[in-house]
């Protein structure tokens, strides 16, 4: 049985402190003690402690958007996985597609940065995702599929179990473009199937893939509602409280109807 996660990544929003504990608040009050489907935001990493407060005595995890693979040295304008915990976080989003593609992050570091952070105890949350002409070429499942053997290089089937994925096709990133509930089932089961090879059918079964790419409460349900996708990977609409609620809303409609 595998929860529903929806996690809200707000990238390099908002633009104040006291607007990224006013959106915290209002979605702390809108989620309240419910814990049917589980629910993390990942601020940028300067709002991370006054978000935390805010999430004090509530079910929301708290997650980092990156952290660098050492430890702690000469690495300027990098954070360590021991700075996020210490901000209070629980996740981190690991191999952003806005990194991969516009900041030249590698599968490599991405491996190096996942091991960093089952170190510390920290949830990954491991982003794959083809661009637009991957797609258009017939690549998606050979891209996703090299992308996912590079970054889990070397983890055991128990690290892995506890390790989240989410698949974010590029060119449905903040373009408004969804990918199709059957595209995206058909790769999260593609996913589910490689996971099975290289670990073991138990752990393939109990690894949570999430979508993201343009998941708004209209198109949530539907998402939500396929065999292998286990939540989702929300930005934009998570930068709105009313449309992120209404998303966690959509996945506890879905986890009523007998979903995991
Ligand atoms: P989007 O972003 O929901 O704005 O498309 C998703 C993501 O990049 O994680």
């Amino acid at each position: 049985m595998r929860p529903l996660f929806i996690a809200g990544n707000w990238k390099m929003n908002p633009g104040t402190a006291e607007d990224a504990v006013a959106l915290a608040e209002a979605i702390k009050v809108g989620v309240g003690q419910e814990t049917r489907v589980r629910v993390a935001l990942c601020p940028p990493s300067v709002f991370l402690q006054a978000v935390d407060g805010v999430l004090e005595n509530s079910p929301i995890g708290l997650g980092g958007q990156n952290m660098h693979w050492k430890t702690d040295g000469a690495y300027t304008g990098e954070l360590s996985g021991a700075m996020l915990v210490d901000s209070g976080c629980t996740h981190v989003i690991l191999g952003h597609s806005e990194r991969r593609h516009g900041l030249g992050e590698t599968d490599h570091q991405v491996n190096d940065k996942l091991k960093a952070a089952l170190a510390i105890q920290l949830i990954p949350i491991v982003c794959v995702g083809e661009t637009l002409v991957e797609r258009e070429a017939g690549k998606t499942d050979e891209v996703v599929g090299t992308q996912l053997e590079n970054s889990l290089a070397e983890i055991t089937a128990e690290q892995m179990c506890g390790i989240v994925l989410a698949y974010e096709p590029v060119w449905a990133i903040g373009t408004g473009k969804t990918a199709t509930p059957a595209h995206a089932q058909h790769v999260h089961l593609f996913i589910r199937n490689l996971l099975r090879e290289t670990f073991n059918a138990a752990t393939a079964a109990r690894v949570v893939v999430l979508y993201g790419g343009s998941v708004k409460p209209d198109n949530a349900a539907d998402l939500l509602a396929c065999p292998d996708i286990d939540g989702a990977l929300v930005g934009g609409a998570s930068l709105k409280a009313s449309d992120f609620l209404g998303i966690i809303q959509a996945g506890q409609a879905v986890t009523a109807k007998g979903k995991a």
